[in-house]
């Protein structure tokens, strides 16, 4: 990897991009964060101005604009109403069947969330009430989003393809009374019964009263008549029609949580709010990504992701643009479907993870060279390092040697983008680039000290930011001991990285038991606790391999229970049972059946030697191990 590669702007795009001199608001910002950032909340909608921008009276409980009031819809839709954007489209939607298309206006979209919401209403959810959202990319997870924070209501959306089981724990977690659904999805052409699993996932869930059911793939589904309803017939009743005011809420209240995975135990539950989440996620896409009027911005992130929530639902719309949403994949059912529709839809910016680049790349440029992608002025990666030959592929073939490419590091908990680039800067293939302005980041050793440049340690952050995760839900003591314990006043990211003497940033991985995969954050435990509960398993220790597409692959190393020996059936077996009982995301490439995991004296699994023996590399140091 190369420090040196260095691709510089060109001069038309440093002219027209928001941010010009980005060495001048670099600084600027750098010797006023606050001030910069009440700047930028200035160009939003308060119906009460705030007391103070920053309140680190609690640190590291940061409280951002209080006293302020506001709701993220009036900014994200409402304000747009009484402006020419009123007529503009802020949804375009296309099936994996691509030729279901439907469109929204802001108009149109107002109406389907007022619609929505006054449902959420009849339902009796009330402000504070998290209503869980299991959908797939269809507009009607925008409305339902949407009209969850228009009423003060705060959504909880698991991604749909978790399983029941995984789904069950986020709804208790969340004492949801109301479920959103749809009957099934479309998955590589095949339904994926949605239903059926939320159905599994209420049957114990206490607190469950009501499940939305949207009509998407028309497959057959059971109804529970007292608990069941489906969408479309809600929609024609009156309770559904008229106006519903967008209720205005504290700017420290929240919008909503997210469960995402750590190193041990369960998911954590991270919590957002409505005031400086909305502040950061609208200005980091503005600068960062060069929102414009005329844009058309497609985010292939699943909304189920914090890259769907802040950057496919929240921040376009909180700049006005037109959000651009596909159902389906990068390779179904041919492998240029994505170029077809950046060409037919003249799509000018195009957000999207290194795997899916390093997917298409293999496929040879011809697929890419087929379509007319000249409408493309702006291209983005985010949820892993890319590595600098897929960013010159991608840069070279997709963006024509023309089209800025944005890598975007940040996490579920930074609400926004953390480490990046604004179009104006200087480009580095493989490097995330800075930290966005207002903040700055570190690379520290074991004991908090700032290493010289060019060396490996702890990526770090210095100063607190508007989107910044609040708390865990219910788990106060959590936040502190994961993020904020080890060093005393520095948010402890979880990744490794280093600087380079320009202050560039480069990413490596995590370090802690936190597993990347195809940019999906997965936790050891999770995977060995789904792998456990196998009558096969006796015990399972799982780690991440390197793997030139997904980034890392999952390889486990299995215990069996007397009485089954390992076979290729047992490996398939295996496969099923994770991607049931947790998530497909989640199934193990590769199996070592052991007799013994590596332990050390006090029981923790040994993941480095586990690591050197899949690899057929040197174990290292065993003197820890038990050998017992
Ligand atoms: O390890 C980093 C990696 O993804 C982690 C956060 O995962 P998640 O909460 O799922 O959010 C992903 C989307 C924001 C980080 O700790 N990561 C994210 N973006 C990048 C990245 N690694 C390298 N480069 C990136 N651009």
């Amino acid at each position: 990897m190369s420090d040196n590669e260095v691709f510089e702007p060109a001069q038309e795009i440093v002219d027209e991009a928001w941010v010009s001199d980005w060495q001048a608001l670099e600084e600027q910002a750098k010797a006023d964060p606050a001030g910069y950032w009440q700047d930028r909340a200035h160009e939003l909608e308060w119906s009460q101005p705030w007391d103070a921008v920053l309140d680190d009276s609690k640190a590291p409980f940061f409280q951002w604009f209080t006293g302020a009031r506001t709701n993220i819809v009036t900014n994200a839709i409402d304000r747009h109403l009484s402006t020419a954007r009123r007529n503009k489209l802020a949804l375009i939607w296309v099936g994996e069947d691509t030729s279901k298309v439907r469109t929204f206006s802001y108009f149109a979209l107002n109406r389907e969330v007022e619609r929505m919401a006054n449902i959420l209403k009849a339902m009796g959810v009330v402000k504070g009430d998290i209503v869980t959202i299991y959908l797939p990319r269809i507009p009607e997870i925008f409305f339902a989003m949407l009209a969850c924070a228009k009423i003060g209501a705060v959504h909880s959306v698991v991604f749909a393809g978790y399983s029941s089981e995984a789904l069950n724990a986020r709804i208790d977690g969340a004492e949801s009374k109301l479920v959103i659904t749809a009957d099934g999805s479309w998955v590589n052409g095949k339904v994926f019964p949605l239903k059926q699993i939320v159905d599994e996932a209420v049957k114990f869930s206490p607190t469950v009263e009501n499940v939305v059911v949207v009509r998407n793939t028309g497959s057959e589904v059971t109804m529970d008549p007292t608990r069941d309803h489906w969408y479309d017939a809600l929609c024609k009743l009156p309770i559904a029609k008229g106006h519903c005011d967008t209720v205005q809420v504290d700017a420290e209240d929240p919008l909503f949580i997210l469960y995402t995975s750590g190193s041990t135990g369960n998911p954590k539950a991270i919590v957002h709010t409505h005031g400086g989440y909305q502040v950061g996620t609208y200005t980091t896409l503005k600068y960062c990504f060069d929102i414009k009027e005329s844009d058309r911005w497609w985010c292939t992130a699943d909304p189920g992701w914090i890259t769907g929530h802040s950057y496919l639902v929240y921040g376009p719309l909180l700049n006005g643009a037109t959000v651009f949403m596909h159902e389906g994949g990068p390779t179904f059912p041919y492998p240029d479907g994505w170029w077809e529709l950046i060409e037919h839809y003249g799509i000018t910016s195009f957000y999207t993870a290194p795997t899916a680049i390093r997917t298409l790349m293999r496929f040879g440029d011809a697929w890419v060279r087929k379509h007319d992608l000249s409408s493309l002025r702006i291209l983005g990666t985010v949820g892993e390092p890319i590595n600098p030959e897929a960013w010159r592929w991608f840069h070279r073939v997709v963006g024509n040697d023309r089209c800025p490419i944005t890598d975007t590091w940040w996490q579920t908990e930074t609400g926004m983008f953390q480490i990046t680039t604004v179009p104006s800067m200087p480009l580095k293939p493989g490097s995330a680039g800075r930290p966005v302005f207002g903040q700055e980041a570190a690379i520290v050793d074991e004991e908090g000290n700032e290493v010289p440049d060019g060396t490996e340690g702890y990526l770090v952050l210095k100063n607190p930011w508007p989107a910044m995760m609040r708390t865990l839900f219910h788990d106060p003591d959590r936040y502190l001991n994961t993020y904020w314990s080890k060093y005393p006043g520095l948010y402890l990211t979880g990744d490794s990285a280093r600087r380079d003497e320009d202050g560039y940033f480069w990413i490596i991985g995590r370090t802690d038991d936190v597993i990347k995969v195809s940019g999906h954050r997965l936790g050891t435990a999770e995977i060995e606790s789904a792998l456990i509960s196998h009558p096969a398993v006796a015990e399972a220790a799982a780690i991440g391999l390197p793997h030139e597409v997904k980034g890392n692959a999952v390889h486990v190393a299995v215990v069996l229970n007397r009485g089954f020996e390992p076979s290729k059936q047992l490996e398939a077996d295996l496969r099923s049972h994770v991607a049931e009982t947790l998530s497909p995301i989640a199934k193990p490439d590769t199996f070592d059946f052991t007799e013994k995991l590596p332990k050390t004296r006090s029981g923790k699994i040994m993941r480095r030697v586990l690591r050197a023996r899949a690899l057929g590399q040197d174990e290292g140091d065993l003197s820890t191990l038990d050998n017992d």
